[in-house]
């Protein structure tokens, strides 16, 4: 196919030529002794190695370290950890956390200050409204105490409503700031937690702490600790307000004995619930997690479902998470707490009643303002305990999402992204050239029973273009790996310009290096923030960049220019101009070194041509390249060659000299691509 049309059919055989001189058209004369009808013969199965023994496809990193853990550790097979279920109540140092984030001493003096005065007003305004009813008994209307007694009344109603004003002004201050220190906390550790920690954590379960604990935290937190605070408050001023209020002592020992007795059964019954709610709770938390990993790997797969028709199962699965995941809401709220509700209510109406009967009993002794006020209050105080205790049931439970962003904030593996502060700054005009020294470098990843390098060494001078080569799994992108210091070294070191990257913060080393992947990464915006996400450029410099890296064109074609928009991950463009768009931003970037792994695997051999021009073109002599490849005509003309081979340097050495020397692995391995003669002519090429 050409421009969008077909051009010929046949079987391959009799339309061969006809594809070559086309390929031969596209590729331009750079190479006009590439045998362009070979290209397929070049792209070396890497599985043949140096050594000649056949291996069968490699397996993928995952499946490899899947297997490995479970054949060689001999402990768990999985990579993915099950999810921590804390057990038991919230700890004290949680509720500290909370109030830490929420402005600590300060906050936590302001609060109790303010919810005393407010839960002290309540009773107060009673007492004081019974006072003044009782100086008005008779004719007392206009007597001094009276108008004393009605204006501590409006004294205390006022203060009532000026501190219910404050507590409703600091409670949603407190409640955004902890929400905002909590967030923040927790994205800046997750942000710089290690690969590995990546790789074994489900994106559901990061998603369900940014999401469901956060908004949970967000919604009830601050108010359920008010609410805890308040009916602690309230259940004092009640047990004073109900003795002091009848006079007598028999009846305030009745009143006494039924406010002890409705503790004490409350409690009995609270201590039943709390176990079983909390335990619910955690669960609905576990129980969501594969919900939402689920729907996120779902929805990003939705176009697979359909294309094998397989929409029902998959509604199928997905149902059945939901209903696990509402089980468990459902056995909390309808069962668990509705439970809790009828038992509570059932102790009030016998404590209620035995009260009644007390002030019955009395009724010749009690005023009726003292009996009046002492049955409210008994009834009332019933309602408090109860909320006090619902309302601590549910901070306690709550608490558990606290818990949950304080494992993420504190407990996460964390890339070593600050420099240490001893150890001496690299010089100004550090890194100068790119020369990169790998000395017997050992590195390990987490998850493996073995390490990828036992004792790695060669030295790239500066401002080279090395191309790696070596079968599947030989541990090629595990140099770029140990480069960004994805995975730190167990031994040895790396030191690029004289000094040794584990001096440097990350921050430092990354900025110094770019990397193109075989997995082209573009941001959803523009192409102009796709070019230069963080630093500043004139258009002038981005169209340069776009020029050379030969996608001038097509962005001049799509509406918008350099502004013209880019979809989630580069959608809206072809494979090889994701690529060339990313080459265009190393470019921009101008780092001493770059760092190609497969960046051309899955382009054409055109594109794939092109990008090998202008690395000829554009990077020659002014910046170090370190290209992992597949086709050994990506890197035919490069100054060194870097055979990998079990984790170990084979051959390094220029193209030529391996191609020349009889009994080289490279050069096995070119003349079993059956692109020999064109790969010894680039090779050539490139020396002169
Ligand atoms: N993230 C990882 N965790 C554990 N083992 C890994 C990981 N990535 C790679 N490996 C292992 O390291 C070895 C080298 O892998 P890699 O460098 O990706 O090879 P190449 O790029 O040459 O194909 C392989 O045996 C692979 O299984
Ligand atoms: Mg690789």
């Amino acid at each position: 196919m050409h421009a969008g049309r077909v051009v010929a059919v046949g079987p391959p055989d009799a339309e061969i030529r006809e594809i070559q001189e086309l390929v031969k058209q596209a590729t331009g004369s750079s190479q006009p002794n590439s045998r362009a009808g070979s290209r397929n013969a070049s792209v070396v199965d890497l599985s043949t190695v140096a050594d000649g023994t056949e291996v069968v496809a490699g397996p993928t990193k995952k499946s490899a370290a899947i297997s490995e853990g479970g054949g060689g550790g001999g402990g768990s097979s999985k990579i993915t950890k099950e999810e921590e279920r804390s057990r038991g109540a919230a700890k004290l140092a949680t509720y500290l956390f909370y109030l830490r984030a929420a402005g600590g001493l300060p906050f936590a003096t302001a609060f109790m200050l303010v919810l005393g005065l407010y839960s002290s007003m309540d009773p107060l305004q009673s007492l004081a409204l019974k006072h003044w009813m009782d100086e008005m008994a008779g004719d007392g209307a206009t007597k001094p105490e009276a108008l004393l007694a009605c204006g501590s009344y409006t004294l205390a109603a006022t203060g009532l409503i000026a501190v219910t004003m404050v507590r409703n002004i600091i409670l949603p201050y407190a409640s955004v700031a902890a929400s905002k220190k909590l967030h923040g906390g927790m994205v800046r550790s997750v942000m710089h937690a290690t690969v590995s920690w990546y790789e074994a954590t489900p994106l559901g379960r990061i998603l369900n702490r940014f999401s469901g604990d956060i908004s949970k935290i967000d919604q009830s937190i601050a108010s359920q600790f008010k609410d805890v605070v308040v009916f602690a408050f309230n259940l004092v001023g009640i047990a004073l307000v109900c003795s002091l209020g009848t006079g007598d002592p028999k009846a305030q020992i009745v009143v006494l004995s039924a406010v002890a007795l409705a503790t004490i059964c409350s409690w009995l019954v609270y201590s039943i619930y709390r176990v079983v709610a909390r335990e619910q709770k955690r669960l609905e938390s576990v129980t969501k997690s594969p919900l939402l990993a689920f729907f996120a790997e779902l929805v990003q797969g939705a176009a697979v479902v359909r294309a094998f028709g397989e929409q029902q199962r998959i509604i199928e699965i997905l149902d059945a998470r939901v209903d696990n995941a509402n089980r468990t809401l459902y056995n909390l709220e309808g069962q668990t707490n509705q439970w809790l509700r009828v038992t509570m209510n059932l102790i009030g109406s016998l404590v209620t009643a035995s009260v009644v009967a007390a002030v019955l009993w009395q009724r010749e002794d009690l005023g009726g303002g003292d009996a009046g006020l002492t049955l409210s209050y008994s009834t009332q105080f019933v309602g408090a305990v109860n909320a006090f205790l619902t309302f601590k049931s549910m901070l306690e439970i709550s608490m558990n999402d606290v818990e949950r962003v304080g494992e993420y904030t504190k407990g996460l593996p964390a890339e070593a992204y600050e420099a240490d502060p001893h150890a001496p700054s690299p010089p100004k005009e550090w890194p100068s050239a790119g020369a990169i020294d790998f000395r017997d470098v050992r590195l390990k990843y987490p998850t493996a029973s073995t390490p990828v390098f036992e004792a790695l060494s060669f030295s790239v001078p500066a401002r080279t273009r090395v191309g790696v080569v070596g079968r599947t799994g030989a541990g090629k992108s595990s140099l770029a790996v140990a480069l960004f210091r994805t995975v730190e070294l167990s031994a040895g070191s790396i030191v690029i310009d004289g000094i040794d990257v584990r001096r440097l913060s990350l921050q430092q080393l990354r900025s110094c290096l770019s990397i193109i992947q075989q997995e082209p990464t573009l941001f959803q915006g523009t192409v102009r923030y796709n070019l230069a996400p963080v630093t500043e450029h004139a258009d002038a410099e981005l169209w340069d960049a776009l020029r050379r890296s030969g996608l001038d064109a097509k962005v001049e074609a799509m509406s918008g220019g350099l502004d013209a928009s880019i979809s989630e991950g580069g959608s809206n463009l072809s494979a090889g101009e994701r690529q060339l768009l990313c080459m265009a931003r190393a470019m921009l970037r101008r780092r001493p070194i770059l760092v190609m792994d497969e960046a051309t695997a899955s382009v054409d051999h055109v594109t794939d041509t092109h990008i090998q021009q202008m690395v000829k073109r554009d990077f020659k002599g002014n910046c170090t390249v370190i290209t992992i490849a597949h086709r050994l005509h990506t890197v035919a003309f490069y100054d060194r060659i870097l055979l990998l081979g079990g984790g170990k340097v084979q051959e390094f050495d220029t193209p030529l000299r391996l191609l020349t020397t009889s009994n080289s692995s490279f050069r096995k391995l070119a003349e079993e691509s059956g692109d020999y003669e064109s790969l010894l002519q680039a090779a050539k090429e490139a020396e002169e």
